[in-house]
């Protein structure tokens, strides 16, 4: 039993010496040390021996297993460290060369626009207002003059909150009667005309970027869209003043060569109300197949505030006089780029965002 321990310890020290290969070692392990290896077949032999000779054998045994293991974590110490010079070899490492540089996004098509609108109005001297998109019926329409049953309603179908499941309104909410008690997504930025005169003195200039929701999905209409609205009142404002921040706005926006048009149109809470056309940006307002060969694109509402709007927030129509309009922003970035099919601004989409 002796004889044979020794016989094994030399045997696989040999062998293990040999071994390059990491996967070898391994194998050499399960070989000599495994369940089912030439050690584990000696101790069951053990049994076989005199009870004296016993110990003997035992300690034997543990010295050829300590024997064994040393040889093969040497063996695989030094089969990686072959390994690992191999490796650098074939692919040698330059410390020096420069990082994988990241790719570098850039600001959505639309909130492009929204931040370039929001500093051309910066200049002139409008503040930033904000309001939530949900809203209440009192904001959205009956306090801009659009009672229920407004016909001006159906042109905005929108999403109601189910007010019987919705809680309570919160401590300072607006009066709770009727159509007036429903939240809504908002139709239009138009709301926070209202939030902020009835939160400020005149003067008031302010515009208010933001999302909006209709029940319209089409080519030229999604669900969701963004809008800013203007809103300017303080003593001794004509329409005169509202062409004047129209016209630096759009020539801020799209170039200094860029008219502006007003028509005649209604909207409740203006009076009296324009639709505003610009001329066509990419036809220099030569007139093509996109604006019908018309050289003109309407792209907003505005007016003067309806003195109604005005006393119901609050203010004085007889001292301070207003005027306010609202821009869809996503045409306004679709116009800039070019592009025709609105969806594609909020498909997510990266190989079409990459290009704008
Ligand atoms: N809120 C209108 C809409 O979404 C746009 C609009 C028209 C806003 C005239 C105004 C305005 O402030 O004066 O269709």
């Amino acid at each position: 039993m002796l004889e044979e321990l020794e016989t094994l310890l030399a045997q696989a020290t040999t062998e293990i010496a040999q071994l390059t290969l990491e996967a070898d070692v391994e194998a050499a392990r399960v070989k000599y040390l495994g369940k089912k290896g030439s050690l584990s077949a000696l101790l069951r032999g053990m049994g076989k021996l005199a009870a004296e000779d016993r110990p003997k054998a035992g300690e034997a045994m543990n010295r050829v297993k300590v024997g064994i293991e040393a040889a093969l974590d040497s063996a695989k110490a030094a089969a990686g460290q072959k390994a690992l010079a191999a490796e650098l070899k074939r692919e040698p490492v330059d410390v020096t060369l420069p990082g994988l540089p990241r790719a570098r996004g850039h600001r959505h098509p639309v909130s492009q626009a929204m931040d370039d609108i929001i500093e051309i109005f910066a200049r002139l001297g409008f503040a930033t207002a904000d309001g939530p998109e949900l809203e209440w019926d009192l904001y959205n329409f009956e306090m801009l003059a659009i009672p229920p049953d407004h016909p001006a309603r159906d042109m905005q179908d929108t999403f109601y909150i189910d007010m019987s499941t919705a809680p309570a309104p919160p401590p300072g909410s607006p009066p709770t009667r009727g159509a007036q008690s429903a939240l809504l997504l908002r139709t239009h930025t138009s709301p926070v005309q209202i939030r902020t005169m009835l939160a400020q003195k005149p003067p008031v200039r302010i515009i208010a970027p933001g999302k909006v929701y209709r029940c319209d999905s089409d080519v030229t209409h999604t669900p969701m869209f963004h809008q800013v609205e203007c809103l300017h009142v303080e003593a001794g404002l004509s329409m005169a003043h509202l062409r004047g921040t129209l016209d630096s706005f759009v020539k801020g926006f799209f170039g200094p060569g860029t008219k502006t048009r007003l028509r005649p149109s209604y909207f409740p809470f203006t009076e009296p109300s324009a639709e505003v056309d610009i001329s066509h940006p990419a036809c220099a307002g030569k007139g093509c197949r996109l604006c019908k060969n018309t050289g003109w694109l309407e792209v907003l509402g505005a007016g003067m505030v309806n003195p109604d709007v005005l006393r119901m927030a609050g203010y004085d129509p007889e001292v301070v006089s207003g005027y306010a309009f609202g821009v869809g922003i996503d045409r306004l970035a679709l116009l800039r780029h070019g592009i025709d099919d609105l969806r594609a601004l909020f498909e997510n989409d990266v190989r079409f965002l990459q290009q704008l």
